[in-house]
């Protein structure tokens, strides 16, 4: 027995010099299947093998270490699907593709479907390599890195690798780290941005160009080199003696990156030489939403904000909730039902949606407790930053000044039986904990935390989402990283405008519309901010409503209602056939028509659209909704009319903004009288193809109605003349040059409404109607 390992140790160091030449051959048709003689395919040392490993409780496909008892898995093929059953067969297809089949049939590539390879090879590096007839490498498990590198394995500019859930489940965990195509090598949670805020691990060498790439000897020496072949950074010491010791380099499911060796001749155990970091409360995620680190005995520990329990008692990813109810806060009397409670030295992702300077600690809980928005707030000895839930990335850190103060409901008066079931859930968590603390004790030194499928944090943040909405009617703040998964990182675009470009999102069982604006327009957090909340206090039917908004660095976006039936433009112009009857465009006249009154009369500041045209109507089913309002304030605060010229969109903008003459909401009357054209006749405003008379529509409407020709308008519908007259009547009243023979919006809607005396519109001036021989 012993001179079995002494051969296959001779053999493993013989191959790990010339870890390239030497290959198994797999040639195609061979199988593989859990229980049989053959689980996998070895390398010629036998120190890695390629294929079925136990996994839960069935079995996974991957690269482990065969030659030593620990079988420690270094690569999984297809890690986040679930484990197979005994009766599952690995096949090195005829064709050369290399297929799990399951017990019931069902086939998934290893590979991808279109590879067909030659020949197979399990290498004593530990990478297993398809090749083509010629003997070139076709695939190779070297550059599909899970969580674990391997001596002579490289990290390449934009490649990253990704934890694993635990020592024992090889699912994609929630941790990462990336080589950054600026030559930096960083560590952050999984499901955010490569920026820095959400980093906790860097290697500093930013700068260094693209094409950095990160590299590993075989003595067990991590560095970046450049592209010019330059060691810029040294990540590990390497250069550790003994021929017969491996290593591994591996980003832990804890979060921490650790180097661990092996000797082969001491069949001992796996030792860490070296780790990122000593302080394991560094990795951002840790503890999960609402939950903090706290360092014990040089072990992290995830503790919940006062007022919070886990959301599942062991899993610190998970985060907390509150365990309260949350009483409906009315501003003003919020201080009846809450009270504040602090942590302090506490450092935290800061995502204040506003920030009371100057003030003391009282004064801070003081302007929280009175703020219905505010459900946490950061007090650093001067300022005070106000928050809405969740609070992230959170841990105690002695040397940091701020207290982090935590709106807590007033306990109600707990009846009996509400008692016994607090105290059972205070007994499973109890035990729960010891459980967990007896398992830390038992588990290899590689274990040290057990966390969650990072696709369970993400549900987690979408129900959090969700419940932050449910909650509030007034906009919400959103982190951008929540915004990415909300919009599966900006995948679907819907549609794009003057402000920017709108995504398609799903907020639990709710789509959404993400509007993201362009960052030249939008400068001043403090005006984006209070035009938010401006634009977030209109409700009213024949509004898009604004659910919420995010204000990171130079990220402006703006989360709407989706509306499913597309725009006006596309309802009158894309459609022949389903476009709308007579009756159904009145009412949608009607509806703009409100929804503009409600603007310019009814809401709590008054805002100007200058923006009116079919585009920014949404419809949904059968209502009209208008959308971007308050945009053009939004986009520049200092408002009225600096933006003539790039504002507007050409035929819908009043004439005005092209003279000197102050602009009100006679300038939306304007748009709207156009649109209303537009609604009459179911044609654009400028449609070339048409005959020159009657290509500039307002012109060619003028002249009918002044040769008493309307019927000509609505071409083969039957529409009551009468009902049209009365229109065309109130639309040219609308497109009057002078503001002020315009009527506003509330007499507008009266005159559509039939409930209001219809005048005679005034003989138009300028250019339109220019052939006046008819008068
Ligand atoms: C692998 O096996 C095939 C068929 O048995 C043979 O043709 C080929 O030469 C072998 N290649 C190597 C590298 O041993
Ligand atoms: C497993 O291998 C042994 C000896 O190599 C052989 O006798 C036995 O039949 C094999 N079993 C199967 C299921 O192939
Ligand atoms: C691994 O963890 C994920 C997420 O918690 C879970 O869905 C999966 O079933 C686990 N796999 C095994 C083999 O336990
Ligand atoms: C990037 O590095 C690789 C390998 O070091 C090299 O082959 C390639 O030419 C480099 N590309 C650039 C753009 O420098
Ligand atoms: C790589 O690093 C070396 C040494 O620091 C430096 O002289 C060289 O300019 C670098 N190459 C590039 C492409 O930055
Ligand atoms: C909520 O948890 C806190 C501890 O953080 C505890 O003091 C409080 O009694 C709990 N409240 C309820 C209603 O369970
Ligand atoms: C490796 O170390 C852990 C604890 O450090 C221990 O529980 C385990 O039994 C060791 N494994 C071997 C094979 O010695």
């Amino acid at each position: 027995m012993a001179s079995i390992i002494c051969f296959l140790l001779l053999l493993a160091f013989a191959s790990l010099a010339k870890a390239q030449e030497t290959r198994s051959n797999i040639t195609a048709g061979s199988s593989l299947s859990p229980t049989a003689n053959s689980s996998s395919w070895l390398s010629p040392s036998g120190l890695y093998a390629f294929g079925f490993y136990p996994q839960g409780r069935g079995y996974a496909v991957g690269v482990f270490l065969a030659g030593i008892p620990q079988g420690t898995v270094v690569w999984t093929a297809n890690r986040d699907d679930p484990p197979v059953s005994a009766g599952a067969t690995l096949l090195f297809t005829n064709d050369g593709r290399l297929i799990l089949r399951s017990s019931q049939g069902e086939e998934t590539y290893i590979t991808s479907a279109s590879l067909s390879a030659y020949s197979a090879s399990m290498l004593d590096s530990g990478n297993f390599a398809l090749y083509d007839p010629k003997g070139s490498v076709l695939w190779e498990s070297f550059d599909y890195p899970t969580d674990t590198l391997l001596p002579t394995q490289r990290l390449l500019a934009g490649q990253q690798i990704i934890s694993s859930i635990s020592a024992t489940n090889h699912s994609t965990g929630i941790f990462r780290l990336k080589m950054q195509h600026d030559g930096n090598l960083i560590q952050y949670p999984v499901n955010t941005p490569d920026t820095a805020p959400y980093s906790y691990f860097t290697s500093w060498t930013g700068g260094a160009g693209d094409n950095v790439s990160l590299n590993f000897d075989v003595d067990g020496h991590m560095f970046l080199l450049n592209t010019t072949g330059y060691i810029i950074r040294n990540v590990t010491p390497g250069g550790l003696p003994t021929k017969s010791t491996i290593f591994i380099f591996r980003i832990d499911s804890d979060g921490l990156m650790r180097m661990y060796s092996y000797d082969l001749n001491q069949k001992g155990n796996w030792s860490v030489v070296w780790q990122s970091t000593n302080d394991e409360c560094d990795p951002k995620g840790l503890c999960g939403l609402n939950g903090f680190c706290v360092k014990n005995d040089q072990q992290a520990n995830c503790q919940c904000l006062p007022g919070f329990d886990f959301v599942e008692p062991g899993n610190w990813a998970a985060g907390c909730e509150r365990n309260f109810t949350a009483e409906t806060c009315r501003t003003g009397d919020a201080s009846a039902s809450y009270v504040i409670q602090a942590v302090d030295n506490t450092l935290w992702e800061d995502d204040s949606y506003s920030v009371v300077p100057s003030t003391d600690k009282d004064g801070c809980k003081q302007a929280c407790l009175e703020d219905c928005n505010c459900e946490a707030a950061l007090y650093n000895g001067g300022n005070c930053r106000k928050q809405r839930l969740p609070l992230r990335y959170g841990r105690i850190l002695l040397t940091e000044p701020t207290s982090a103060l935590i709106k807590v409901g007033i306990a109600k008066p707990v009846t009996a039986d509400q008692n016994k079931k607090e105290m059972t859930r205070r007994d499973i968590l109890y035990v729960s904990l010891s459980l967990l603390a007896f398992g830390f004790v038992m588990m290899a030194i590689s274990v040290v935390i057990i966390c969650k499928n990072s696709m369970w944090t993400y549900q987690r943040i979408r129900n959090k989402i969700e419940v932050g909405l449910a909650k509030d009617p007034a906009p919400r703040p959103f982190t951008y990283a929540e915004l990415e998964v909300v919009t599966d990182s900006f995948k679907e675009q819907i549609g794009r405008g003057a402000f920017g470009t709108v995504y398609k999102g799903v907020i639990g069982e709710k789509t959404v519309a993400v509007k993201r604006l362009d960052k030249y327009l939008a400068e001043g957090e403090r005006e984006f901010q209070t035009e938010v909340e401006v634009i977030g206090r209109t409700h009213h039917r024949n509004l898009v409503r604004l659910i919420g908004y995010c204000l990171e660095g130079t990220n402006r976006l703006l989360v709407y209602e989706y509306m499913s039936n597309g725009s006006l433009a596309n309802v009158l112009f894309d459609s022949s056939e389903s476009r709308p009857s007579w009756d159904e465009r009145m009412e949608i006249a009607r509806d703009i028509a409100r929804g503009v009154l409600y603007l310019h009369e009814e809401c709590e500041t008054q805002i100007i659209h200058c923006d009116i045209k079919p585009q920014n109507i949404l419809m949904d089913k059968n209502r009209a909704k208008i959308s971007d309002f308050g945009l053009a304030k939004l986009l520049n605060a200092d408002q009225t009319r600096t933006f003539t010229g790039i504002r507007g969109t050409r035929g819908y903008v009043a004439p005005e903004w092209h003279q000197n003459k102050p602009v009100t909401v006679k300038a939306d009357v304007y748009s709207f009288g156009i649109v209303l054209l537009e609604i009459i006749c179911g044609r654009r405003k400028v449609d070339v193809d048409l005959p020159e008379s009657e290509a500039i529509l307002e012109e060619w409407v003028c002249e009918c109605f002044w040769n008493g020709e309307i019927g000509k308008l609505t071409g083969d519908e039957k529409v009551d003349e009468d009902e049209l007259k009365a229109a065309i009547k109130v639309a040219l009243w609308c497109i009057s040059d002078d503001p002020i023979l315009r009527p506003p919006m509330k007499r507008v809607l009266l005159m559509l409404e039939g409930s209001a005396e219809i005048p005679t519109p005034p003989i138009p001036s300028s250019s339109i109607c220019t052939d006046k021989s008819f008068v």
